[in-house]
């Protein structure tokens, strides 16, 4: 009876809908994204981009991300050049991999050194940010107009050679959008908008959504009394704060109109990507305005047909900035993140506890070892668990290495360490520690990762098994038990190992 009642849970309570809902291929999701960045400049080269692909395979992906740059796209204005892009698409065919596209248009970096030499050179047409600044005005009609222009013929081209293999999953539109050494423009149209009243439709935006604004947003706008007409220093008070609030809402509003005109030709999913602040640091000492956790609001009121807002991970505040990027019905997707060992842990548990769309850390290239890449052994891990991620129950581990990780899933309480706190082998170094546990059924469950021990209240195990899935059919290896759980005690996989195990246990 009470597996019947979990069953029926599990039918009308799936896991995730939305980040689902945008990956879906065949009326299957893909999902997860299982993937790496390359190199700024290394898709500008078939020849340089050929050996990558390998890299790519050896590492268990299923997709890389790459950029399309303005610069090489329409070298002449209004004349595309599409055999880049032909050609990458081609070469990820080839290795059985899936793109997602960067496009390096009216910004990169905040800067736009993409931008092509006709509107590089034209500064009286394509204005500035500020007179010594590489930076297109995000307040000027040419500047937006001549992106359309150019992300539209890009997003027809791909329609037309890829709708029906849907090679590319995905677009990033601009990278890492934000304003440089101030929090705004100072531009005359930008100083006359920013004199002028708040526009309506953020005004309304943020009326509706007063009571679930994110706390940082409510707070600002709050110590003004919420107001609801003004300029933008009557409505959020005079601050650098509400200077970066009204460039970000009109970066959005530029972006916006960039990617609903690609959508309107090939509704892709479309994302963007955010530097991160740090903590404490003022508006305009970090690229301001763009799309922070701060500012979710007001991206997702000024750019509706950006579908998921990304953090970059250049910081070691992994979880904290995720916690943040999952507020505001965000799904999570991180397509930037230092290239480290580290990334293989920090993998697991993005999709076992955000439910994470996917994964991509930046310049994987830089690797002369990609089979032994430990980010290529847990990609390989989720790719053998991507039939069960998503759709039963889970969570992710990284544990601490001095604090114990609890986790509940149904009526079992698990305690997750780091396998190197049992102190059985000497280690120079911690070994890395974390993986996913999926709960396949009421007292069934999924693990998977490295170096972890977990220990389960007031239960024991039934069953331990090591063993692989090939197309979502496990294949059976050692039944585990003894030294292997501690006669019973916990299930462990140990440092240094990628294992899945598939475990049940029984109430004391
Ligand atoms: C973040 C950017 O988005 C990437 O394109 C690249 O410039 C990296 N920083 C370099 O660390």
């Amino acid at each position: 009876m009470r597996m019947i009642f979990w069953l029926l849970t599990m039918t009308f309570f799936p896991c995730i809908s939305k980040a689902q809902s945008l990956l879906v291929q065949g009326g299957k999701a893909f999902m997860p994204v299982l993937a790496g960045e390359v190199g700024n400049s290394s898709a500008s080269s078939l020849a340089y981009m050929a050996p990558i692909w390998e890299k790519a395979k050896a590492m268990h992906f299923n997709t890389v991300l790459i950029p399309v740059y303005w610069e090489l796209l329409e070298p002449t204005e209004g004349k595309f050049d599409f055999l880049l892009v032909d050609s990458l698409i081609t070469q990820a065919r080839a290795h059985d991999l899936h793109l997602i596209l960067l496009w390096f248009g009216s910004w990169k970096n905040s800067m736009s050194c993409y931008a092509p030499a006709w509107v590089k050179k034209d500064i009286q047409r394509f204005p500035r940010a500020g007179a010594d600044l590489e930076i297109l005005s995000a307040f000027d009609e040419n500047n937006v107009q001549a992106d359309i222009h150019a992300f539209t013929a890009l997003m027809q081209h791909v329609k037309k050679l890829d709708a029906k293999e849907q090679t590319v999953l995905m677009v990033q539109v601009e990278n890492e959008i934000g304003m440089l050494g101030a929090p705004r423009e100072y531009t005359p149209a930008a100083n006359q908008a920013f004199t002028s009243p708040v526009p309506d439709a953020l005004m309304q935006y943020l009326v509706a959504h007063k009571d679930s604004l994110v706390p940082e947003l409510r707070q600002h706008w709050g110590q003004q009394g919420f107001k609801t007409t003004g300029s933008w220093e009557v409505v959020f008070g005079k601050s650098t704060a509400t200077e970066e609030l009204f460039q970000a809402w009109y970066y959005a509003v530029y972006t916006n109109k960039v990617a609903s005109a690609g959508k309107a030709v090939y509704p892709l999913p479309f994302f963007v990507n955010a530097a991160l602040n740090y903590r404490h640091v003022q508006p305009g000492a970090y690229p301001s305005g763009g799309p922070l956790p701060h500012l979710m609001d007001i991206w997702q009121a000024g750019a509706p047909a950006i579908d998921l807002l990304s953090p970059d991970f250049y910081n070691p505040f992994f979880k904290e900035y995720n916690d943040l990027y999952t507020r505001q019905h965000n799904s999570l997707f991180i397509p930037e993140i230092r290239f480290e060992s580290a990334d293989a842990v920090k993998a697991l548990y993005a999709i076992g506890h955000y439910k994470a769309i996917g994964f991509s850390p930046f310049s994987f290239e830089s690797t002369d070892h990609p089979g032994e890449e430990p980010l290529g052994k847990s990609y390989a891990l989720l790719q053998q668990l991507s039939p069960f991620l998503y759709k039963y129950p889970m969570e992710g581990i990284l544990p601490d290495s001095s604090i114990p990780q609890e986790i509940h899933l149904g009526k079992y309480t698990f305690t997750v360490a780091h396998e190197a706190t049992l102190g059985w082998t000497a280690f120079k170094d911690w070994p890395l520690s974390g993986g996913v546990i999926i709960q396949t059924g009421e007292d069934a469950f999924i693990i998977a990762g490295t170096g972890i021990v977990i220990t389960v209240k007031n239960a024991g195990i039934l069953q331990a098994e090591e063993g692989t899935f090939r197309n979502g059919k496990w294949l059976p290896g050692r039944r585990l038990n003894g030294d292997q759980t501690h006669q019973g005690r916990h299930i462990r996989i140990p440092s240094h190992n990628w294992e899945i195990q598939q475990v049940s246990f029984y109430e004391y």
